[in-house]
């Protein structure tokens, strides 16, 4: 399969006969080995990690030093796939310049582009990242980051004048550069509108099938995240009880003497164990 690239990715358009995009998170080495071998297009290091691996309940408490450590996990993985790092909360909000140089450590890091949440409001930090050659995926709908501001994981963009608003979000975001737009957690129906709106793909999670693509989250699609289940994550394995019940099996062995066997041991000769037990 043929890397993509960014200039790539944003001509992708299911309209024009392109396959639906593929992208997945992934967190670490073996995370992006897996989602690489399987073929993905493009591996999220999201903020997600957050509640999925480091058992928060929502991503903001992450800085950008955290994103850039699991970025450069995963590139050490030498994925085909494009790696696209998550800016975390308050990397982007306080000034122009901040948001740059957070950017630029994701890059630095072995991002190939970076993703931020929010619409028209965050123009003039998405035009100063793309200045300094960074490429940038928008992110609209339920975006996480807002947790608190919306009151909770909660479906957006219900009623016409959200959706109207959500549409003029996502091309102020395509007309800026933006490579791709993530849709989170919208009716359908919004989806498709912006899926139409603009030349660039958008990427849902949570978002309907008339997207350019979709990504899910590693452990929700391998089953092994429980404690929350949107309706939209189809798990395509249950690793998590797998996991579970191979490790089970690791502690009754070592209980009963199973484990280690000799050929799981090593040795020394027999005149040097003799010598040993002898003192
Ligand atoms: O952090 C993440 O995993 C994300 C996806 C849900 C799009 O932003």
């Amino acid at each position: 399969m043929t890397a993509l690239t960014v200039p790539a990715l944003a001509r992708h358009k299911v309209r024009d006969g392109a396959a639906p995009l593929v992208m997945v998170t992934a967190y670490d080495a073996p995370g992006a080995r897996v989602a690489d071998a399987a073929g993905v297009d493009l591996i999220l290091v999201g903020d997600s990690v957050a509640m999925v691996v480091l058992g928060y309940d929502d991503p903001l408490q992450l800085r950008t030093e955290d994103i850039a450590y699991h970025v450069a996990a995963v590139r050490r993985a030498g994925p085909a796939a494009l790696v696209v790092g998550d800016l975390p909360w308050l990397s982007y909000h306080v000034s122009v310049e901040e948001s740059v140089r957070n950017a630029a450590l994701l890059v630095r890091a072995g991002a190939t582009c970076v993703k931020l949440e929010g619409g028209r409001k965050r123009l003039p930090m998405i035009r100063a990242i793309l200045d300094a050659e960074i490429p940038v995926m928008g992110h609209l709908g339920l975006t996480p980051q807002s947790t608190n501001a919306m009151g909770g994981f909660r479906v957006q963009a219900k009623d016409v004048d959200a959706a109207r608003a959500l549409v003029a979000d996502a091309v102020a975001l395509a007309e800026a550069g933006c490579c791709a737009i993530v849709l989170e957690g919208i009716p359908d129906v919004v989806a498709d509108l912006v899926t139409a709106s603009i030349d660039v793909p958008t990427i849902g999670i949570g978002a309907g099938a008339g997207c350019d693509g979709q990504v899910l989250v590693f452990h929700d699609l391998l089953g092994f995240e429980d404690r929350v289940r949107p309706k939209f994550v189809r798990r395509y394995a249950e690793l998590g009880a797998a996991a579970t019940e191979a490790i089970a099996r690791y502690a009754a062995d070592v209980r009963t003497g199973a484990f280690p066997t000799d050929a799981e041991t090593y040795h020394v000769s027999a005149e040097v164990a003799d010598r040993l037990r002898d003192g």
